[in-house]
């Protein structure tokens, strides 16, 4: 039975635009997640009956490609969850790569797709942004047309992501945790509330979108400070919106004068923070007395794969 693993990601610019089908950039990082099939006379998740309140992604997965015999699913993540780092696309990732292993084979792209509709389902309004990094790895720049490393378009309703892989060197980055569990649903809702009622959020939203093509030709070139510095730029912009919070604003706050640049990563609200720095002990430190757990995650991670046949 298979042995499948995915990544997790943190977004370096462009979340909660990237909904919105503007420009972002996300890199795998090297914290896994696990999953283990097996036949079983029932359907399990580490041992215990499968519950769709408990086991939302997973039973999503399954009905969405799973034909067969009841399964148990055990799975093991050095994701923290809830945290913003990935944690429930690795899960929809990891599972649907199993399950069509069983089924004969998947590609990349098939599984990028399948995920991208489980975390819909689950979280209403989504982008495939988590979903087609776990999937493919390393980094992705999401645009709105066709470009160099083209890998592969998802469309939803009107709007369509062009998805690029980003040859990047390995870097370094300071996560740093609240400890603050945040779902993303709700907070992709807050956001929409505001996009559709105020002119000011959706130049914001432009804004960021801006902030990531910038992103990606300094990460090409390598241009540290000017990353850093359009992080900050970032955040802002992201408190702006409101999804920001008083545990964020302080880690972010603390990091700062030992990194190029430290903003919010993912939906935000608890979740993480993410630093860029060459002083990565420094920037732990400041995290830990600023009340967070800091992560160091090395970013360039390898895409879902096969562990065990
Ligand atoms: C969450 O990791 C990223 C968001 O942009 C939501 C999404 O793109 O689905 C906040």
């Amino acid at each position: 039975m298979p042995i499948t693993s995915a990544p997790g990601k943190i977004i370096l610019f462009g979340e909660h635009a990237v909904v919105y089908g503007q420009p972002a950039v996300a890199l795998a990082v090297d914290l896994r997640l696990k999953c283990r099939i097996y036949f079983s006379e029932d359907f399990l998740v580490n041992g215990w009956k499968i519950s769709r309140s408990i086991n939302p992604y997973i039973s999503a997965a399954i009905d969405k490609v799973w034909r067969g015999p009841p399964l148990s699913i055990y799975t093991e993540s050095s994701i923290p969850s809830g945290s913003g780092l990935g944690s429930s696309a690795a899960v929809s990732v990891a599972l649907t790569a199993g399950l069509m292993h069983m089924r004969g084979g998947f590609t990349e792209r098939e599984v990028a797709e399948l995920a991208f509709e489980v975390e819909s389902e689950v979280q209403g309004r989504a982008s495939p942004i988590d979903t087609s990094v776990s999937s493919h790895g390393y980094g992705i720049f999401i645009d709105r047309k066709k470009g160099e490393d083209f890998l592969w378009m998802i469309e939803r309703d009107t709007l369509r992501w062009y998805i690029h892989h980003i040859p990047i060197e390995k870097m370094t980055f300071v996560i740093g945790y609240t400890g603050i569990h945040a779902p993303t649903g709700p907070l992709v809702e807050k956001v929409r509330t505001k996009v559709e009622r105020d002119e000011a959020a959706r130049t914001i939203i432009e804004e960021i979108g801006s902030i990531s093509e910038e992103g990606l030709r300094a990460l090409r070139c390598g241009d540290t400070v000017k990353l850093g510095d359009l992080m900050n730029r970032n955040h802002e912009l992201l408190s702006s919106l409101g999804v920001s919070s008083n545990a964020l604003e302080k880690l972010v706050r603390a990091s700062r004068p030992y990194a190029y640049g430290a903003k919010l990563t993912g939906a935000g609200g608890g979740g993480s923070m993410i630093a860029l720095t060459d002083t990565p002990d420094r920037v732990c430190d400041a995290i830990k007395s600023a009340g967070g757990e800091p992560i160091i995650a090395r970013a360039g991670a390898e895409g879902v794969r096969i562990e065990q046949i």
